[in-house]
């Protein structure tokens, strides 16, 4: 059974400076929540009990997000503010949230290997802490379902268009049905023209415990960093892996363009935001136009 899920969340966020200096990037705001929160509930709406924060420098605000604020407490009781104290309150009871800081930026197969002790050798999933995912099944519990079928690493993977494959990790793989794949290999960001297929990782995984043993064997990059996607390889050569094609979309918040649609997105969804937003869009839009843009 999974019952734990890792978020790593350690990361310098260099693609989204400046505002990533001194804040850390999981806790941008898609309108007045912050981007790990969405990850947290996600965990959560998936039958996740226990959750492992790899966090690092400069990543405080995350813990001080889902402990408990008397004095926030107090004041918004005070002042009749229920709603938003029973929201804040909330934070600090959604799950079993640990922390554990990663001592170096390694790559994201270190970041994971620190939750070996926390995981022991029990399955667990692995929610990037920068990617949200919309989607009617939270993304995990759709792992979750595959992985209680052959009790094997499960991969998310989503389609892109062939002309962005080189941005992402790619698999190969054969099609079992219509969407789940039986992994024969994977590639990081492959030469345009050379790439295995058109199906990236997404972000989230549900890993075996033997995963702890193929990081140790992973030669680090030329920057230092253990890449996950080495690790996953060497995985194949000990275990089976699956990729499945989730029902959703992805969201990678770490991407300034990313983000700004998903802001917009989320905003259209929200009933009190939807007709004024959408209003304001045309008005841009229709002005853009007019000036020729
Ligand atoms: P990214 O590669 O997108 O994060 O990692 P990054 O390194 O912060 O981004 P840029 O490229 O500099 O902008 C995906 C997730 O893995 C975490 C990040 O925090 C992010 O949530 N991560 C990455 C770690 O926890 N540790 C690492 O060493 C690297």
């Amino acid at each position: 059974m999974v019952r734990k899920a890792v978020i790593p969340a350690a990361g310098m966020g260099t693609r989204f400076l400046p505002v990533t200096k001194a804040q850390p990037k999981e806790m941008l705001p898609i309108i007045d929540t912050p981007t790990i929160q969405y990850v947290v509930q996600e965990a959560i709406d998936s039958g996740i009990e226990d959750i492992l924060i790899i966090s690092g420098k400069g990543k405080r605000a995350i813990e001080d997000h889902f402990d408990r604020s008397l004095e926030l407490e107090f004041l918004l009781n005070q002042k009749g503010q229920h709603e938003q104290f029973h929201e804040i309150s909330r934070l600090s009871e959604m799950a079993n949230i640990h922390f554990i800081r990663q001592k170096e930026l390694k790559g994201l197969g270190d970041a994971i290997s620190y939750a070996r002790q926390h995981t022991g050798d029990e399955p667990f999933a692995v929610m990037l802490g920068d990617t949200i995912i919309d989607s009617a099944i939270p993304v995990t519990q759709q792992l979750i379902d595959v992985y209680n079928q052959f009790r094997q690493s499960v991969i998310a993977v989503e389609e892109v268009a062939p002309e962005k494959t080189h941005r992402y990790g790619i698999i190969d793989g054969k099609a079992i049905d219509e969407r789940t794949y039986h992994l024969s290999g994977m590639v990081e960001k492959p030469e345009t023209g050379h790439s295995p297929s058109n199906l990236a990782v997404a972000g989230r995984y549900i890993l075996t415990p033997e995963v702890y043993k193929v990081l140790e064997m992973v030669t680090p990059g030329k920057q230092g960093e253990v890449q996950l996607t080495d690790a996953l390889r060497l995985l194949l050569n000990r275990e089976n892996i699956y990729a499945y094609r989730f029902e959703g979309k992805r969201h990678d918040i770490g991407n300034k363009l990313d983000y700004l649609k998903t802001t917009v997105e989320y905003a259209l969804k929200r009933e009190e935001f939807a007709e004024p937003f959408m209003e304001y869009l045309h008005e841009v839009v229709t002005r853009e136009e007019k000036n020729g843009k």
